[in-house]
């Protein structure tokens, strides 16, 4: 892969701010100029400052859509000079300023230095690009950065954000779709993180010579960035995702599994596709069509031959509970007889170059004209198209090549040339360059806003492949083409694990590979896999062997609906955390770091994840491997299997036959779980069971259950139930309670199943809200199945068990 623009480092035209020349103080900031330069930091947050440089007074300010306008609480900020120093202090975080040369020091509320300026290059400019040179620590791990291949831990490598369709990527490509300027460092238990808000092609050199320095740059524009002081990862994204705005609750059907690939037509084979799930029992939510139901690949059309009826086709997939999106590519086929064309050629929707005529690329129509999303009235326009779609029954929308990928361009990049011009509605020009990382954004704003318009009642469901930080306030990300090989399985897990430490928690990679045959058992893994990531596709290309789970052959096919079913029963689980994510910006899909940050072990741990806090998934990413390592952190750990208790930290060999991925659950957990349904919307969905894991050493853990309609906007407005629940476990005895369920949602159920799957031994006595139990009518207790009782919905209630 190309590497421009390498490290600059200390060249002759490199020039760093010099000595302060002048300072002024404002609302919780200061202001320094440093001629020709001028530095403002100043704290939007206790925990949160924000660094501008402008290397000259003519340089713009960065275009402002990755951020939102959210409110920050008004930080007290203290300010003194001392010495050669300014400083800036507030209770979670101090800045201080040297002023000769200008270089920032970050500490937090106790002193302890969180991130620095290299004291020798500091922050600058070389001919248009700005640079900030940062002191990297022994120990520094570094997280985040989007959609990167290759290791978790990003210390030591070199990363450019520029959105880009490439394919195939292997663990060196880079870039790829994604264009997340982000990144956490950790060290020594705590995290910090920056953002850098730039839309140029923006680089991060992570210490790639072991010299002790970053170095990130950017090819225009100024220098902004964001420092979230942590300590935890948690904190880091809570402050990153205010900044960048967070994921609004995605209709409950998308969580559910999703078959999609490249090739299916005619009409008459999708509706066969979508009968086979439900003969064999193998539950699906939702079909995808790629750009074979489009009429010659025109946006917004149907092929009259392929697809006669599409609202006849979503109206007979919905009564068999499927809900169908369509791929919505930003090339607009040249072709005068074509509506779309001709309405954004009049309007003037289209990116021009240099000479004003619009631009002509190349993607699968042949020639195209891409609309200038920049523009307030052109997303409108697109939006409004999607009424075609819409009004033939299409319950979401999945947005590709929109890097914009660009074939007539024959470099690695495959985009417009960096000279194409994009206008605002005020009629201010701005080159591609600029505004390149932003195009899949402002495309899924244009559609997301445009759900939300024709639909109200409706939440939006978006996938996109390409984006830019904020990108999770449009759409779920999936990681675009990978390919069948073990080594894409293995680095799913890094990939996504990185995405949702950059605030986009709802991410999935295509399972089974989209380039290339997946072999059986790669498959098998792959959705094993896949149902614990947020976002759970398959996914293959035209040109590939069949991936539909029962083409791999009877015992496969088992595996696969095991791994689906289990899906659907972790479903209450997976939606609160999902009401986490949105209310809060945590990943779903966590890395073990995330909640372990005192364990240098779990820090570098990438072929395992948490989901949420309470489910530790180690799948398999080898052939022929019938057990494998893993890693359980400190606590208990129990086998979700066989209940075998494990106590942590330690490496533990675990049995993986084909059939099993290894799982296991926190000790002392509540895991809400519901019923096996065949789609998400399939009456009884709202069973619900708490399967409790006691482990064996005294505990006590809090969760709460959230739960709404899953559907509609009704949540906002606080339509939903939020139900604490609590497990203390001592010695031969539990205690669980479950408080009265808040809010003004109530799901569709009498009763709560309760489970304790691996109760250690039969149990001498179980009390309900004090009230004893019989064997038989209040309980029913079976050596391998465990205890099992239902308590009341409604109401709070104590239970409580000895054995
Ligand atoms: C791109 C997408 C892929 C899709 C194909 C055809 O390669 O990443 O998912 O199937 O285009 O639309």
């Amino acid at each position: 892969m190309r590497q421009r623009g390498r490290s600059v480092s200390m060249d002759a035209a490199y020039r760093s701010l010099g000595r302060a020349d002048g300072i002024r103080w404002t609302p919780a900031g200061v202001e320094v100029e440093a001629p020709p330069a001028r530095l403002a930091v100043r704290f939007l947050a206790p925990d949160v400052v924000r660094v501008e440089m402008t290397p000259a007074p003519e340089v713009p300010e960065p275009l402002p859509f990755a951020r939102t306008e959210a409110e920050w609480e008004r930080p007290g900020v203290a300010h003194e000079e001392r010495g050669a120093s300014l400083w800036l202090a507030s209770d979670a975080m101090a800045v201080e300023i040297q002023s000769d040369p200008v270089r920032l020091v970050f500490r937090d509320g106790e002193g302890r230095l969180l991130d620095r300026d290299d004291p020798e290059s500091g922050m600058g400019w070389r001919y248009g690009s700005v640079h900030s040179f940062r002191e990297a620590r022994p120990g520094d791990r570094a997280y985040g950065f989007g959609e990167k291949t290759g290791p978790l831990d990003k210390r030591g490598q070199r990363m450019t954000m520029w959105t880009t369709d490439v394919l195939p990527h292997l663990p060196t490509t880079d870039p790829l779709y994604q264009a997340i300027p982000f990144y956490v460092i950790w060290n020594a238990g705590r995290a910090h993180g920056l953002f850098f808000e730039n839309t140029h092609r923006t680089h991060f050199d992570m210490d790639r010579e072991g010299t002790g320095r970053y170095h990130v740059w950017s090819e225009g524009g100024r220098l902004v960035y964001y420092l979230f002081a942590g300590p935890t990862f948690a904190q880091v994204l809570e402050r990153y995702t205010r900044l960048t705005g967070r994921m609004p609750l995605p209709p409950r059907w998308s969580l559910g599994f999703q078959q999609s690939r490249w090739g299916y037509v005619p009409q008459q084979r999708v509706e066969e596709l979508a009968r086979t799930f439900r003969e064999r029992r193998i539950p699906c939510d939702v079909i995808y069509l790629d750009i074979d139901y489009m009429d010659g690949y025109r946006v917004f059309t149907w092929d009259p031959k392929r697809f006669p009826d599409p609202s006849g086709l979503c109206r007979g997939l919905k009564e068999q509970g499927f809900r169908v999106v369509t791929i919505v590519d930003p090339g607009v086929k040249v072709d005068s007889s074509y509506p779309v064309f001709r309405e954004g050629l009049e309007a003037g929707h289209y990116v021009e170059d240099p000479a004003g005529k619009p631009y002509m690329g190349r993607v699968w129509p042949g020639e195209v004209h891409f609309p200038d999303f920049l523009q307030e009235r052109v997303r409108r326009w697109w939006g409004d198209w999607h009424r075609t779609l819409l009004d033939a029954g299409v319950a979401g929308i999945w947005n590709d090549m929109n890097e914009p990928a660009d074939f007539r361009v024959h470099d690695e990049d495959r985009t417009l040339p960096e000279g194409t011009l994009h206008r605002t509605d005020e009629g201010e020009v701005h080159p591609h360059r600029e505004v390149h990382n932003l195009y899949a954004l402002l495309m899924g704003r244009a559609t997301s806003e445009a759900l939300r318009r024709m639909r109200p009642q409706e939440r939006p469901f978006l996938l996109t492949r390409s984006g830019f930080a904020g990108i999770q306030r449009y759409a779920a990300v999936w990681t675009g083409d990978n390919s069948s090989w073990w080594e894409h399985l293995a680095m799913a897990i890094p990939m996504l694990l990185n995405l949702g430490l950059s605030g986009v928690a709802f991410v999935g990679a295509d399972v089974g590979g989209f380039r290339d045959d997946a072999e059986p058992e790669l498959y098998a893994r792959w959705v094993q896999l896949g149902a614990f990531t947020p976002f759970f596709r398959a996914h293959s290309a035209h040109d590939t062997r069949a991936q539909e789970p029962w083409t791999f052959g009877p015992e496969v096919e088992a595996i696969a609906r095991g791994a689906i079913e289990l899906r659907y029963r972790i479903l209450p689980y997976l939606y609160t955390l999902f009401w986490e994510a949105h209310r809060t910006g945590a990943p779903i899909m966590r890395p073990l770091v995330y909640h372990f940050p005192d364990d240098p072990v779990a820090a570098r741990v990438q072929d395992a994840f948490l989901l949420g806090p309470d489910l530790l998934v180690a799948p398999v990413l080898q052939p022929q491997a019938r057990e494998r390592m893993a890693y359980l952190p400190e606590g208990e750990w129990v086998d979700f299997w066989t209940g075998e208790v494990s106590r942590g930290p330690a490496h533990r060999v675990v049995e993986a036959p084909l059939e099993r991925i290894p799982l296991f659950v926190r000790a002392g957990a509540m895991l809400p779980m519901g019923p096996v349904t065949q789609h998400t919307g399939e009456a009884g969905w709202q069973e619900l069971t708490l399967l409790l894991y006691p482990g064996e050493a005294p505990s006590h853990w809090k969760t709460v259950l959230y739960e709404d309609d899953g559907a509609t906007p009704a949540h906002e407005q606080g339509v939903s139930s939020r139900r604490a629940m609590a497990l203390a476990v001592r010695e031969r005895h539990l205690a669980l309670d479950l408080a009265d369920p808040e809010g003004s949602y109530a799901p569709a159920r009498r009763e709560v199943g309760v489970e304790v799957p691996f109760l250690p031994g039969p149990p001498r006595q179980v009390l309900l809200d004090g009230r004893q139990l019989a064997e038989g009518s209040g309980f029913t207790y079976e050596t391998g199945r465990g205890l099992r009782l239902q308590v009341p919905q409604e109401g709070a209630h104590r239970l409580e068990v000895a054995w």
